[in-house]
């Protein structure tokens, strides 16, 4: 009966073990996730655009060789978290044309124009700094195929925060001004990282049955301070420092107090109206249309081996 199927999928969070993909469970815990799993694959591949646009330009052929590495790994990591999302159900193909109608969301943060080179290292230590931070907990996910993607999807992200911050370091030991491109990409980005965690907890409509679903294991704001506790004592040994006067190590509470993140900006740019998402969608669309013949001509083979 539905009680027992309910009372079998209570059982399962309660003893932190893991759902299945054929396990039963609550429509309502399958469309969140559904949610948090498609904005999270249209994240990764919205998010190869930003450092893409670096490929041609990076200075070196070692530098040009990790970025097209990263910028690849951010590939798979998107079509690893859309077969995620098939486990549940969801089509692959319709969640990429949600994508681009604007019906589904994809990180803040990709929104934001790269407009020298030292972003590239910036994104690599805040904003893959921040990416772990949150991602580490999924690895407890409930939903089991989406917790075991985390793991290989944080393993990543590690290489990927550290190349960052060793070509931030690199910059730091040249001239005065590639110091000063670091520090002025840095004051760029930090508010925006802030953001990726999603709105302040009394704000967020979504992180309270999450919560309880075992589907996320922190609020935004605890995510949040944690990184801002974690990228403190980096920036110092960087020589960088962030853009926010109330910045402060509070011996009560052994955390830094840190001032509040423009919001009406962050509410801008999930709207749509941030400073790149025109530019972001005109391109996945293209890349979309693009693959058309590919995607037709993969089909037709797979209909001819079939039949034959
Ligand atoms: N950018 C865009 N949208 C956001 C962001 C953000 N930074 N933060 C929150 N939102 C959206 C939520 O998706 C939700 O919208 P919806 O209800 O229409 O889906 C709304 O704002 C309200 O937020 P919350 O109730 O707090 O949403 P949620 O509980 O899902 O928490 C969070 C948001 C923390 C991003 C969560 O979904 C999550 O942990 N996702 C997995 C990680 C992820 O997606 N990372 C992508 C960026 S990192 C990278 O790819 C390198």
């Amino acid at each position: 009966s539905a009680e027992t199927l309910q009372d079998g999928f209570d059982d399962t969070i309660s003893r932190e073990q893991r759902v299945e993909p054929r396990d039963w469970m609550p429509d309502g815990y399958r469309k969140s996730l559904i949610r948090q799993i498609a904005q999270h694959a249209h994240s990764e591949i919205i998010g190869m655009q930003p450092e893409g646009n670096w490929l041609t330009r990076a200075p070196s052929l070692r530098r040009k060789a990790i970025l097209m590495a990263k910028v690849q790994d951010e590939a798979g990591h998107g079509l690893y978290l859309y077969s995620a999302a098939e486990t549940l159900g969801a089509d692959r193909a319709d969640l990429t044309v949600k994508l681009i109608e604007g019906k589904q969301k994809y990180s803040s943060i990709f929104n934001y124009p790269t407009l020298t080179y030292a972003d590239v290292g910036t994104i690599g230590w805040l904003v893959d700094g921040a990416a772990i931070c949150n991602q580490v907990p999924l690895c407890r996910s409930s939903f089991g195929p989406y917790a075991r993607a985390m793991i290989r999807v944080c393993k990543e992200e590690s290489f990927h925060q550290r190349q960052g911050y060793e070509l931030l370091a690199t910059m730091m030991r040249g001239t005065e001004e590639q110091r000063a491109m670091v520090q002025e990409s840095v004051n760029r980005w930090w508010w925006p990282a802030l953001m990726m965690f999603g709105p302040p907890d009394d704000e967020s409509p979504n992180t309270e049955q999450s919560m309880k679903w075992g589907i996320k294991r922190h609020t935004n704001d605890e995510l949040r301070q944690r990184f801002v506790d974690m990228s403190i004592p980096q920036a110092k040994a960087l020589g960088v420092t962030f853009p926010d006067p109330d910045l402060k190590w509070n011996e009560e509470r052994k955390s830094h107090d840190f001032g509040e993140p423009d919001w009406s900006e962050f509410m801008q740019v999930i709207k749509g109206n941030g400073a790149s998402n025109v530019e972001r969608i005109a391109n996945r669309r293209a890349a979309h249309d693009g693959g058309a013949w590919v995607r037709e001509a993969a089909t037709a083979f797979a209909a001819r081996n079939a039949a034959s």
